[in-house]
């Protein structure tokens, strides 16, 4: 068994009635947006920050279950992931994604960019519709962190004065912070122990920043790292 599905084990049922859930809350009245957000689902990814949302929240749960709460959490957070990743692709001009050709390369930039916009603004509202505020607050936080981020990392990298210091704020910022609300959320939405909400959030900062650091190193095209 590969990792990921050894990770999955325990979260086998609940990732099963995500999905369904995930795809519903992206659902629209527009064709075209249907057209794309199916292609994306069709094309899922690995799904770690849901996995991680339901994992948290199911060490936290007394009863060893999950409640609707946690199921929007983990839906919103990915739908901010998806909207961040379509927004990616359009910024870096990319044409694939999770092998195959990415929503800009099909789609063009005007709808991918609204598209991305659609999701997110369904991720937040799906927060707000239900009255889970709390999980919405630590969602915004990650939204504002990405985007400060990965406008750290262009003015950066435009002026070539990236310092270690730097890396690890764009790193903890771009990546960490959702993965951070994605633990934060399964643990609130678990107990509403704030004090365990700021643990697990640090533990997916730090993990977050681990993520991110595997990621770059992958990008030197090295097999020993
Ligand atoms: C990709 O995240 C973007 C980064 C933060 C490096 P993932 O590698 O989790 O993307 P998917 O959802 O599995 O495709
Ligand atoms: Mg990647």
């Amino acid at each position: 068994m590969n990792i990921t599905s050894q990770i999955k084990q325990p979260i086998l049922t609940e990732m099963e009635l995500f999905e369904k859930k995930f795809y519903e809350s992206m659902t629209s009245k527009i064709a075209l947006l249907n057209r794309i957000t199916y292609y994306i689902v069709n094309r899922k990814g690995k799904q770690m920050r849901p996995m991680f949302v339901f994992l948290v929240a199911k060490l936290l749960s007394e009863k060893n279950e999950v409640n609707e709460r946690t199921y929007r959490g983990a839906s919103v957070i990915e739908l901010i992931h998806t909207a961040t990743l379509v927004h990616d692709d359009v910024v870096d001009e990319s044409h694939e994604r999770r092998g195959f050709l990415s929503v800009p390369a099909l789609w063009k930039t005007k709808a991918s960019v609204l598209s991305g916009d659609y999701l997110l603004a369904k991720g937040l509202l799906l927060s707000l519709e239900n009255k889970d505020f709390r999980v919405l607050e630590l969602m915004s936080d990650a939204v504002r962190r990405m985007s400060e981020g990965e406008l750290l990392q262009l003015q950066k990298s435009r002026l070539l004065n990236i310092t270690e210091e730097d890396y690890f704020t764009i790193i903890s910022n771009k990546t960490a912070s959702l993965l951070a609300s994605a633990c934060a959320a399964g643990a609130y939405t678990a107990n509403q122990d704030e004090k365990q909400v700021e643990l697990l959030r640090s533990f997916g900062e730090y993990t977050g920043i681990a993520f991110q650091i595997k990621d770059d190193l992958f990008d030197y095209g090295t097999d020993d790292v």
